[in-house]
């Protein structure tokens, strides 16, 4: 699969079957994932592949967190209120997720119970938790993007489908505790993956993208 056929083809995955990925290929996939730039080739990723009895754990512990704290507490700020085009963006994609999973717009009850399924990692086998010392700040998240993109498009090429979680870096508490980060350390993002299940509605779901010359100036 070419890199262009991986990108035509991959979409976010929000329901996977439960089969497991062998270990050796995701080492594979991860070791090759290695190969991704960074800045000074600082390498600030620090990643947490969490799959079996420790993903369930780690589940209930973030579904019970998420359900007691109510109000995100992420380690970095990823607070943004979008504007205009973005947040017309914003609500496009939303609206394509409840749309294929048969969710009214108004029905709030629904789209709780769509929006824990995060913290359920859409029931993957697998989920990969992007830390990276706090201090990075903004030159490390650049880095965390390119390497997360990196590792999922060498995913797709194994047939292998993903979903990035902002979500997973709101209540960060419970990896904190159970992977006894330091202090100095902070939970990005993550990404729930496996093989998708065709039969779930949330996969379904498909996001536009704007037309080039919105997005690329081509100055010569
Ligand atoms: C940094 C980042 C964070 C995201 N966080 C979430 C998330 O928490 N939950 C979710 O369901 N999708 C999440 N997504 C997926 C986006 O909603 C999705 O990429 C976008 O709507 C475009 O759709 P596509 O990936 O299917 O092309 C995230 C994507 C990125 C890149």
């Amino acid at each position: 699969m070419s890199v262009s056929q991986a990108l035509q083809s991959r979409s976010s995955c929000r329901g996977f079957k439960k089969d497991p990925v062998e270990e050796s290929l995701l080492r594979d996939i991860f070791t090759t994932a290695q190969r991704a730039p960074s800045n000074c080739n600082v390498q600030p990723w620090q990643v947490i592949v969490v799959s079996g009895g420790k993903k369930d754990q780690l589940k209930n512990k973030l579904l019970q967190d998420v359900m007691q704290k109510q109000k995100p507490y992420p380690d970095f700020n990823w607070e943004v209120a979008y504007e205009g085009e973005h947040r017309e963006r914003q609500f496009g994609s939303a609206n394509a997720l409840y749309s294929a999973m048969g969710i009214a717009r108004e029905d709030k009850m629904k789209r709780n119970m769509a929006m824990l399924r995060n913290w359920q990692f859409f029931d993957a086998p697998h989920v990969a938790i992007f830390t990276m010392e706090k201090y990075l700040n903004i030159m490390g998240a650049v880095d965390m993007g390119i390497y997360s993109q990196t590792l999922a498009l060498l995913l797709q090429e194994h047939g292998i489908s993903n979903c990035m979680q902002g979500a997973l870096g709101q209540f960060p508490g419970p990896i904190h505790e159970m992977f006894d980060l330091p202090e100095s350390r902070g939970v990005l993002f993550g990404m729930s993956f496996g093989y998708a299940d065709d039969n779930a509605d949330a996969n379904n779901a498909k996001t536009t993208r704007e037309e080039l010359e919105s997005s690329v100036l081509f100055a010569s």
